[in-house]
């Protein structure tokens, strides 16, 4: 059943633009520790002078550093795995709301840390933000999909992708020297992440609660029916009200299901197992190889201005996320994640072999920018944006929090080890390290094809049917799901 309503109403677009706030936080302090390495390196050495008398010896610098930079992702396993202690507590808006006090924590550690002359202040603030980050790719993707109409569910969950992309842009160019990536500037450049958490708590109280939680755990239906209408701008609702009905119905049999119910049970098995998996098809793809490491990667292929190559990604990065958001609705989950998946396979050949080449043919390097620049073209239009907002949609009300939980602590376990090993897999295979990821996305896209079925406008409760069907073996996906690369013909 496709209900058909692509309406964007002003309170849709006001709450989904709202939670987004949280999705640009997530990608700012993603990007922002890069460009400003070197500076702020030199005030770890300078306030270890001050304290000992003498420089700080190399390798504690290696380590401080690389303990600033993934502090970030252990943060964020620990934030994205909590995800399931506050949605149904305090509910998705206000769980939002309430962490905000986590980013302004974090805002005040690092902006302060050089005043006060301690880079534990900086590491300290780094994890907390991480905290927050994690429970925002959770919070933002589960209450964007559960206040969408099921035509726009997939448009919608994109901007959550969106602002994550919008985020290390901006924190690429405020990095600039010419900016805010100097000397003084810095603590402002790390600090600025209370501005769009102050922005958010301005509009968070505007925005409505998701209609499906007031419905479903809360059984207010007054108060879901009337959040609807306005989000849909209209008075006939009973529809979506209809839908969220046989959800809870269904949900009366299943009630709260844990994090090891999830594992356990036959009914969820398979949709847990996809949601990992596409977490992990999205995080070992080698994305944040280049997101962490461009501006090495651009200057070992002999790229004049690495810093602006690096920028460079950032906007091609923006752009197809763009265009996967026009497009996903029309084409569906799967042959955008799949046709994503193939690409960055092939753009990590081309960027092999304009690293094996540089050497010898100078000109590789211009290969090396487009080798580069088409893999993180090719992750935003499908890798990027479908695993956060997908997981939503493979599970209904009751193991939503939970699946979401799972799935992102998975995805931000996986960037934890790509961040931290990344460096030393490429001291051991030197120009071939990038054919380690055309391997791994070769498995995931064969996974893909053969395992996830498209949820493109199909209900909740229709997508979890299919899923009970399967377990109860009384009947597989409709064949087209698992042959066509997502055709409309099974919707
Ligand atoms: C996704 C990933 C994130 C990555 C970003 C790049 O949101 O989760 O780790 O940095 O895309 O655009």
């Amino acid at each position: 059943m496709e209900s058909g309503d692509k309406r964007i109403t002003l309170q849709l677009m006001m709450a989904v633009g709202t939670a987004v706030i949280g999705s640009l936080q997530f990608g700012y302090n993603t990007g922002v520790i890069n460009a400003p390495q070197k500076i702020i390196e030199s005030f770890y050495n300078e306030t270890w002078f001050d304290r000992y008398s003498t420089s700080i010896p190399e390798t504690y610098l290696t380590t401080l550093w690389s303990i600033s930079v993934a502090v970030f992702s252990i943060g964020g396993i620990f934030g994205s795995f909590s995800v399931g202690l506050f949605v149904n507590r305090f509910g998705r808006k206000n769980s939002m709301l309430m962490v905000n006090v986590l980013a302004f924590v974090a805002a005040a550690l690092m902006g302060f840390s050089k005043m006060a002359a301690s880079w534990e202040m900086l590491i300290t603030g780094r994890f907390v933000v991480g905290l927050f980050s994690g429970l925002c790719t959770g919070f933002v993707p589960m209450y964007v999909g559960e206040i969408s109409p099921t035509s726009l569910r997939g448009a919608l969950g994109t901007l959550h992708q969106l602002g994550i992309v919008i985020g290390i842009l901006l924190a690429q160019v405020f990095g600039l020297e010419a900016l805010m990536g100097n000397m003084t500037m810095w603590p402002f450049l790390l600090g600025f992440t209370f501005i769009p958490a102050v922005v958010q708590c301005a509009l968070l109280p505007l925005c409505p609660e998701s209609p499906r939680y007031l419905l479903i755990n809360l059984n207010q239906e007054t108060r879901a029916k009337s959040v609807l209408k306005k989000l849909r701008g209209t008075t006939d609702v009973n529809a979506d009200l209809q839908e969220m009905k046989d959800e809870s119905r269904q949900m009366l049999r299943e009630k709260k299901v844990t994090i090891l119910e999830l594992f356990l049970s036959p009914l969820y098995r398979q949709p847990i197992f996809i949601a990992i998996m596409l977490q992990l098809s999205q995080q070992l793809s080698g994305i944040n190889a280049v997101f962490y490491y461009s501006t090495g990667i651009f200057e070992r292929t002999g790229v004049a201005q690495p810093i602006y190559a690096t920028i460079g990604t950032g906007v091609v990065n923006t752009a197809f996320t763009v265009v996967s958001l026009f497009v996903v609705e029309r084409a569906g989950r799967r042959p955008l994640h799949l046709i994503g998946l193939m690409g960055m396979a092939i753009s990590a050949v081309l960027m092999t072999i304009a690293m094996a080449l540089i050497e010898k043919l100078k000109w590789m390097s211009y290969v090396s920018i487009v080798a580069i620049f088409s893999f993180v073209a090719f992750f935003e239009i499908g890798p990027g944006p479908i695993p956060w907002f997908i997981v939503a949609e493979l599970f209904s009300q009751g193991p939503r929090p939970s699946a979401i939980a799972v799935a992102g602590f998975s995805n931000w376990t996986a960037n934890f080890i790509v961040g931290m090993c990344f460096q030393y897999v490429e001291q051991l295979c030197g120009p071939y390290v990038f054919i380690i990821f055309t391997f791994l996305l070769l498995g995931f896209f064969i996974f893909t094809y053969f395992k996830v079925p498209e949820t493109k406008g199909r209900t909740f409760d229709e997508i979890t049917a299919g899923f009970r069907q399967n377990a109860l073996g009384t009947e597989k996906y409709c064949p087209e799901e698992l042959s066509s690369l997502g055709s409309d013909s099974q919707l």
